[in-house]
């Protein structure tokens, strides 16, 4: 059983109050008995207690606040791999540690390269290579994104780009990437930027850290002869839970098709413009959002099954939306009858003409094929009883919608509002009503 695996292991979690992090935790601690889950938290445990009590319902909250066998550890990923965290408690993660889940990132899609050397890319080296050297360590999981690779975009000219769970060379196929990674870390501590950044044409400089990390973690874990413990978890878009801790389950900024609604419900013309190169955009082009408990179930399935290398946690092919579909949906969401179009024009995805949502998101009118080969493959190696009760991958049974996350729409519609100087009022005149579904508690499946 998938569950057994982590019975009587240690691990050490890193960005356990976020999104993905807080559905995890909840999963695993409602699954198996791991003899101890030490997590990470900047500002200690009242701080991670009070963001759960937050996020969570009374009865999820609980898994996570009043757990004997979770240690929340005040600390902060940094250039060190001490993590502010005393010499002894350093000391005790190395001897006890099996498994470190990695998934802290304070990235947000607009900050610069130089920005991101030192909030994602230098912690997420310090940390490598700091759990390698673990005398037990079973396996070690960094959290990429889908869109490390959103570059191919650029460099094809098909209307739906295929992307393997593999890595994609920046430098030509025979060259030794290790190298040629180290290189480009050198360049962007030094300058801020490197040769085969300029090179790639990547929608944020977030998508490039995210392809360099990866490959900086594979390079660190080839030195170590560790290659065969590490796994790469590159989630696409992600979407509210389908099911587990409850459905519906997300925070207020975490999934960025929410994000978009709102702004698109506060849009005050008939046109919204974006780009493409599809001839059919509304058809051809898709987002692939992901539910974050499929991305949770992928990332503790392949844990236990000791895969390593990347793994994609998308919606893939048969579960992506196509823009109309998301749009239909989004349309429901709006309380006053509005005519507004989307406009599609040929501009290039970092053009200055485009709505702000496609300037910010850049990927909407793209089509993104994610293989989720690996893990259609780890399915067969499962009893019935046992797939029946995993949530690995996107329910799309009933029409796409937008309703259960009605209250973060609106939530995040205050904020966009306040930003434009707009009364608050307008958010209730134009976004609908909806109560934070975790107020029905009876939802939580954990
Ligand atoms: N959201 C998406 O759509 C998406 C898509 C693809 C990939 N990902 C990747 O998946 C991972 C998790 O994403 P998420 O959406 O769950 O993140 P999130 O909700 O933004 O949470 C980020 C977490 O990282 C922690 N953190 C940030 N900087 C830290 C630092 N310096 N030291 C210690 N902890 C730190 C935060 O802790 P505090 O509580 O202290 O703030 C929080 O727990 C990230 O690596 C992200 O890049 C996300």
């Amino acid at each position: 059983m998938i569950w057994d695996y982590y019975n009587g292991k240690t691990l050490f979690v890193t960005g356990g109050t976020g999104f993905i992090g807080t559905a995890l935790l909840c999963r695993l601690l409602s699954q198996s008995c791991p003899k101890r889950v030490y997590v990470l938290c900047r500002g200690g445990a009242d701080k991670a207690k009070a963001k759960w009590s937050d996020m969570l319902p009374p009865s999820a909250a609980q898994i996570l606040t009043e757990n004997e066998r979770m240690t929340i550890l005040d600390g902060e990923l940094g250039n060190t791999a001490t993590m502010s965290l005393p010499e002894e408690t350093i000391q005790m993660l190395k001897r006890t540690v099996h498994i470190v889940i990695h998934m802290a990132a304070s990235a947000q899609l607009q900050n610069s390269l130089r920005e991101l050397a030192y909030n994602v890319l230098a912690p997420s080296i310090c940390l490598t290579q700091y759990a390698l050297k673990f005398p037990n360590l079973e396996r070690y999981v960094y959290f990429s994104t889908a869109y490390a690779n959103a570059h191919l975009w650029k460099s094809h000219e098909s209307t739906d780009v295929s992307v393997d769970e593999r890595i994609y060379p920046l430098g030509r196929e025979e060259e030794d990437y290790y190298k040629i990674a180290l290189e480009a870390w050198s360049a962007v501590q030094k300058t801020g930027s490197s040769d085969e950044y300029d090179a790639h044409d990547f929608p944020w400089p977030y998508a490039y850290a995210k392809h360099l990390a990866e490959r900086l973690v594979l390079q660190k874990a080839a030195e170590r002869n560790k290659m065969d413990k590490v796994l790469i978890i590159r989630p696409s878009v992600l979407g509210p839970a389908d099911k587990f801790p409850y459905p519906g389950f997300a925070t207020s900024h975490g999934a960025p098709s929410t994000v978009c609604a709102a702004e698109y419900m506060l849009h005050p013309g008939r046109r919204i413009r974006l780009s493409t190169r599809c001839q059919n955009p509304e058809q051809e082009s898709t987002i692939d959002e992901v539910p974050v408990d499929v991305v949770v179930d992928r990332t503790l399935v392949h844990v236990a099954l000791e895969t390593s290398g990347c793994i994609h946690a998308v919606s893939g092919e048969q579960g992506r939306l196509s823009t109309e579909e998301w749009w239909r949906a989004f349309k429901k969401e709006r309380r006053l009858p509005w005519n507004a179009k989307l406009s599609w024009v040929s501009d290039d995805w970092h053009s200055p003409n485009l709505h702000q949502m496609a300037r910010k998101f850049k990927i909407i009118g793209t089509s993104f094929a994610f293989s989720q080969e690996r893990t259609v493959k780890a399915l067969e190696k499962l009893g019935d009883g046992e797939r029946k009760n995993l949530q690995l991958f996107a329910d799309r049974s009933k029409p796409y919608s937008l309703h259960l996350r009605r209250h973060h729409i609106r939530h995040q519609a205050v904020e966009v509002a306040k930003k434009k100087k707009w009364p608050v009022f307008s958010v209730r005149m134009l976004c609908r009503n909806g109560k934070p579904v975790a107020c029905l508690d009876e939802n939580v499946k954990t």
